[in-house]
């Protein structure tokens, strides 16, 4: 988490970043376009190498789908000739299969000496069932050893399916792996605009004194999908919400929110705080998850003048699923700044709008002192956007112009970015932050297994459900959400 343009404290070393799964969708989506947008910006080094690991195809097969990948999604790049053969000179690839210690050998030859150092970053883009296997051959081939220059390894979600898969990968990983090498990667802590969350915590004085249960009412953190689930049901059927969204990218973002200010930038001192967090959060008993939390799944409606099908009626998804397309939880977390004030974590597909939020509620006014009774005083809210239209918003009253002291809502706007400016992709960051070593961004293994442990009533509650409340793609008509924040100031924040 650096400053974008290139400078002393940001210059990465030439490196080999290995690709495994480099076939594969998340590949072509976030990671190619995020390494040309890094060279483009001089953030990766012109001297690295990115290597692909590939089973059953040719390098010219792979480098034929790396080129179609670019046309869908960074077309700029696929159109313009020299940028092409510009990257494409970086690629090289390894055949195998990553089941096969031949595999892990032919990397080892492949990954080159680069300014004399063999720095190596390798990015597991592969179903979490071969994280284990992966650095099993990285060990046996190596590769693990940092004798001349840097190994780290990137880990992406899920990052186990419970407590016990979590731990079990933790200890698998850190084998072979120093845990400053292993690098969790949560794409939401990569947005611009949670990384802004920081900042204007931390570098502005009028939020702090505000910052507490004496002002705040409640917290609403939110992911709000218009798209459905798409073509992962095979991981959804098994992830749902709570997982999917919830125990990650939400709980991540939480604990920003709530966390003290940290002695120091530095990535031990933050993820400290953020533990802290979580160590602090309420557990609750799996026969209470009802009163703590919501489940409902997509049926059939209308987004954006479509008809779109209901969540079982999607590929691969059985007809009498129960899984979660929406999942709200209300978390309390028991220390002195904040006792007895709800955070509402919340995600859903298929709703309204695309919207991802943190809406700070303060409290009512004690008193109003005017006559406004057709339409009183509305409760300030801070509301950050971390997407669309980053930015923050601070809800206020003001008077109606007009002879009477009616009051009328005022909403203050501070877009993040200006309009055409270019702001960082999420792996953008996150993969320049593990070039330099900086794990701020990153989850550390404690905190993966806290967070875990925070939602295994919920697990508890849920695994066997057979049935599930609905609500109709395209609304917000979610059954009971309004009564999970009954108590909470304005209630249930719909985005608009
Ligand atoms: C992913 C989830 O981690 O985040 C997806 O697996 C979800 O289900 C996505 O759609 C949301 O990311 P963003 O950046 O579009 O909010």
């Amino acid at each position: 988490m650096t400053s974008a343009a290139p400078g002393p404290g940001n210059i990465t070393e030439p490196t080999n970043i290995v690709i495994f799964g480099a076939t594969g969708d998340l590949t072509k989506r976030k990671l190619i376009p995020a390494l040309i947008k890094m060279i483009d910006a001089g953030l990766l080094h012109p001297d690295s190498r990115i290597i692909g690991v590939v089973n059953k195809r040719s390098e010219e097969q792979w480098l034929e789908m790396v080129f179609a990948g670019l046309k869908e999604f960074s077309p700029e790049v696929a159109m313009d000739a020299a940028r092409w053969q510009r990257f494409s000179a970086m690629l090289k690839m390894v055949p195998g299969d990553l089941n096969d210690d031949a595999t892990y050998t032919g990397l080892a030859a492949a990954v080159e000496t680069l300014d004399g150092r063999k720095n190596a970053l390798f990015y597991c883009a592969i179903p979490p069932e071969w994280y284990g296997r992966t650095a099993i051959g990285l060990h046996s081939a190596g590769l693990v050893d940092q004798a001349e220059g840097f190994r780290r390894i990137v880990i992406e979600k899920p990052f186990g399916m419970d407590l016990a898969s979590a731990t079990a990968l933790n200890q698998e990983l850190q084998q072979f792996f120093d845990e400053s090498q292993i690098y969790r990667i949560d794409h939401y802590l990569g947005k611009e605009s949670v990384q802004n969350l920081l900042v204007y915590r931390f570098s502005n004085s009028i939020l702090e004194p505000l910052w507490n249960r004496n002002y705040i009412d409640h917290i609403q953190i939110s992911a709000a999908e218009t798209l459905g689930v798409e073509y992962r049901a095979k991981y959804y059927e098994q992830s749902g919400a709570l997982r999917d969204m919830i125990q990650s990218h939400l709980m991540q973002v939480m604990t920003l929110v709530a966390m003290e200010p940290p002695v120091e930038f530095t990535d031990a001192a933050v993820r400290d705080e953020k533990m802290k967090v979580l160590r602090a959060v309420r557990r609750f008993r799996a026969e209470d998850a009802a009163c703590h939390a919501r489940a409902a799944q997509y049926a059939s409606g209308v987004i954006d003048g479509h008809k779109v099908p209901a969540y079982v009626a999607e590929p691969d998804v059985s007809p009498d699923s129960a899984t979660e397309t929406f999942a709200a939880v209300r978390f309390y977390i028991d220390n002195w700044r904040w006792q007895g004030v709800p955070f509402v974590l919340w995600t859903g597909k298929r709703l309204q709008k695309r919207v991802s939020e943190i809406v700070i509620r303060f409290r009512k006014i004690p008193f109003n002192l005017f006559d406004t009774h057709a339409s009183p005083p509305v409760p300030n809210a801070l509301v950050f956007r971390l997407h669309p239209d980053e930015g923050i918003f601070l809800r206020m009253n003001a008077k109606m112009p007009g002879l009477t002291t009616d009051t009328q809502r005022m909403v203050m706007r501070a877009p993040y970015a200006n309009d055409g400016m270019d702001v960082a992709e999420a792996y953008e960051t996150l993969l320049h932050d593990v070039l330099l070593g900086d794990a701020t961004l990153f989850s550390r293994a404690d905190e993966v297994e806290e967070s875990w442990k925070i939602v295994a009533p919920l697990q508890e509650a849920w695994k066997d459900r057979v049935s599930i409340d609905r609500y109709h793609a395209g609304s917000w008509d979610v059954p009971e959400m309004d009564d999970l924040l009954e108590d909470c100031v304005g209630g249930w924040h719909k985005p608009r």
